[in-house]
C-alpha cells in the first residue's frame, strides 16, 4: 500500500485534502490523473447501467433533503456505529474494530486497556438550513444517494412511463462521519456512490437479486479487475438489515485484506413503504393488466466510486523490467489499467524536439486523436524515458513520429508511425489514417 499511496501522490492521482494545513482526516482530493480515472469509471458505469439499457433511467438528486426523509428511512434513529473511548489516550474507536490481546480489548493507539462501554454514534453529518440554528432547521448531509431515488420514485415513474421491472440510477456524493477513516481512500468521510434502485414485482425479487449480482461481477471484470480477486460474500441472516431478504457483498482482495466494494441488496418494499407512510403520499405502482396497486420491491446494487478507483489502482500496479534506450534492462513501475478506464489513452512523441517537421507532424496526430480520446503530448527526454513516464501512469498506447513518418527513408513508410503497446511493449507500424479507428476499437 505504501508504494501505491506514494505513486498516487507523486503522479497526481490522489492528494490529501487541505494538505498544506495538515490535511483533514477522511477527505481526499483527486489530481489531474485521478479525476480522469474516476470520470472514466463513472462514465462506464453510466453507459452500462443506463445508456445501454431500456429499463433504467437516471437522476441527480440534491445532497440536502428534508429531515423527514432521514426520519422515515430510519437513518436518524439507527444509522450508527458502536463507539468506545480509550480513557488513556482519549482516542475514539469503533467497538467492532478493536484488536484483542489475550482476549482483552486493547486500544490500537496506545495499547491501553481502560476502554469505555460501547455507545451508539450516529454517522450522519448534522447541519442547519438557513440562518437559524435550532431544532427546526436541522438536516443532514446525505449518507447514501439511494433515498433521493425513493422519494422521487413517483415523479420519475410518471415522466418516464416505465413498466416494472425498471430502475433509477444515480451517481453522487455521500457523507459519513466515520469513527475511524482508514486504508487510504477506502473508508472516507466524503465519498461517491454509484447506486441503482431496480424496482420489481415481489415475486421477481430473489431472481433479480441473482441477476444483478452476476451483472455487477461482469462489470468489474469489464473494467479490468481479475475475477479471481473478486469474492461474493452472502451476508448472513443475523447481519442483514431486518427488511432485507438477501444481500451479497462483492469484495476485492486489497493489499490490506479482502474488503467490500459493493453491496447488492434485496430491500423488499421497505423504503417506499416507509416514505409512503411518513409522507402520506401514495408511492404505489398501478399494474394495468392485473388492475392492481402495490408497492414495488427493490434490488439495490450500491457501489463506491472511490473504493473502485482504489481497487483499479491496486489491481493495475505492477513492477517489471524494460529495456532503456541502450537496450539495457531496467526496472519499471507500470499501471496495467484496462484501456477502457486508463486516464490517458495515448501519448504522442516526436522522436526529436528540435526537428520542426517531426514536431509539426506529432502535433497534427494529437489534433487528429483529441476529439476521440484523452491524448498526451510529450517531446522532452529520451524516448525510453518518455515511454517509462507513461507506463507509470498506465497509458496503454504510445505513438512515435520519426524520420520514416516524414518519408525520409522512402515512400513506403511515409505517414506511418510506431504504435507501442504498454504491457507487451510490442511495436507495430501503423498508418496515421488508420489510427483513430484502430485506437477507438481498443479503448471502448
Ligand atoms: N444505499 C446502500 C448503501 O449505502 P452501503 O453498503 O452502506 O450501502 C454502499 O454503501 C457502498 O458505498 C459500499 O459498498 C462502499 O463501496 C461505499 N462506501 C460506503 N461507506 C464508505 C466510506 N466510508 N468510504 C468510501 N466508500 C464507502
Amino acid at each position: 500500500m505504501e508504494k501505491i499511496v506514494s505513486l498516487c501522490k507523486r503522479r497526481g492521482f490522489i492528494f490529501q485534502s487541505s494538505e498544506i494545513y495538515g490535511g483533514l482526516n477522511g477527505a481526499w482530493d483527486y489530481g489531474p490523473l485521478g479525476v480522469e480515472l474516476k470520470r472514466n469509471l463513472k462514465d462506464y458505469w453510466w453507459r452500462t447501467m443506463v445508456h445501454e439499457r431500456d429499463d433504467v433511467v437516471g437522476m441527480d438528486g440534491s445532497i440536502l433533503m428534508n429531515r423527514a426523509v432521514w426520519k422515515a428511512s430510519g437513518h436518524e434513529e439507527t444509522f450508527t456505529d458502536p463507539m468506545v473511548d480509550c480513557r488513556t489516550c482519549k482516542a475514539r474507536l469503533r467497538a467492532d474494530q478493536i484488536p484483542q490481546k489475550n482476549g482483552v480489548p486493547q486500544c490500537p493507539n496506545c495499547g491501553g486497556k481502560d476502554l469505555t462501554e460501547p455507545r451508539s454514534f450516529n454517522l450522519m453529518f448534522k447541519t442547519y438550513v438557513g440562518a437559524t440554528e435550532d431544532e427546526s432547521s436541522i438536516t443532514y448531509l446525505r449518507p447514501e444517494t439511494a433515498q433521493s431515488i425513493f422519494v422521487q420514485f413517483k415523479n420519475v415513474l410518471d415522466v418516464s412511463r416505465k413498466k416494472l421491472p425498471f430502475g433509477i440510477a444515480q451517481i453522487g456524493k455521500a457523507f459519513r462521519n466515520e469513527i475511524n477513516p482508514r486504508n487510504f481512500t477506502f473508508r472516507s468521510r466524503e465519498f461517491e456512490q454509484m447506486e441503482l434502485e431496480y424496482f420489481c414485482r415481489p415475486e421477481q425479487g430473489m431472481e433479480l437479486l441473482e441477476y444483478w449480482k452476476e451483472e455487477r461481477l461482469k462489470f468489474y471484470e469489464d473494467i479490468g479487475i481479475a475475477r479471481e480477486k473478486l469474492h461474493v460474500l452472502t451476508v448472513p441472516d443475523a447481519e442483514r438489515a431486518f427488511y432485507s431478504k438477501g444481500t451479497y457483498d462483492i469484495e476485492y482482495e486489497f493489499p490490506f485484506g479482502r474488503q467490500e466494494l459493493e453491496g447488492v441488496a434485496y430491500r423488499t418494499d421497505y423504503d417506499l413503504s416507509q416514505h409512503q407512510n411518513a409522507s402520506g403520499k401514495p408511492l404505489e405502482y398501478f399494474d394495468e393488466e392485473a388492475k392492481q396497486k402495490f408497492i414495488p420491491h427493490v434490488i439495490e446494487p450500491s457501489a463506491g466510486v472511490d473504493r473502485t478507483v482504489l481497487a483499479l489502482i491496486c489491481e493495475a500496479y505492477d513492477e517489471d523490467t524494460a529495456p532503456d534506450d541502450k537496450g539495457k534492462q531496467e526496472s519499471r513501475i507500470v499501471l496495467r489499467f484496462s484501456p477502457r478506464i486508463a486516464p490517458i489513452k495515448c501519448a504522442v512523441f516526436p522522436l526529436l524536439k528540435n526537428k520542426e517537421p517531426l514536431v509539426a507532424k506529432a502535433r497534427a496526430v494529437v489534433n487528429l486523436l483529441r476529439p476521440h480520446m484523452n491524448v498526451f503530448y510529450d517531446e522532452t527526454g529520451a524516448i525510453g524515458r518518455r515511454y517509462r513516464r507513461q507506463d507509470e501512469i498506465g497509458t496503454p498506447f504510445g505513438i512515435t513520429i520519426d524520420f520514416e513518418t516524414l518519408g525520409e527513408r522512402g515512400d513506403d513508410f511515409r505517414d506511418t508511425v510506431t504504435l507501442r503497446e504498454r504491457d507487451s511493449m510490442k511495436q507495430e507500424r501503423v498508418k496515421i489514417a488508420d489510427l483513430v479507428q484502430l485506437l477507438v476499437a481498443r479503448i471502448s
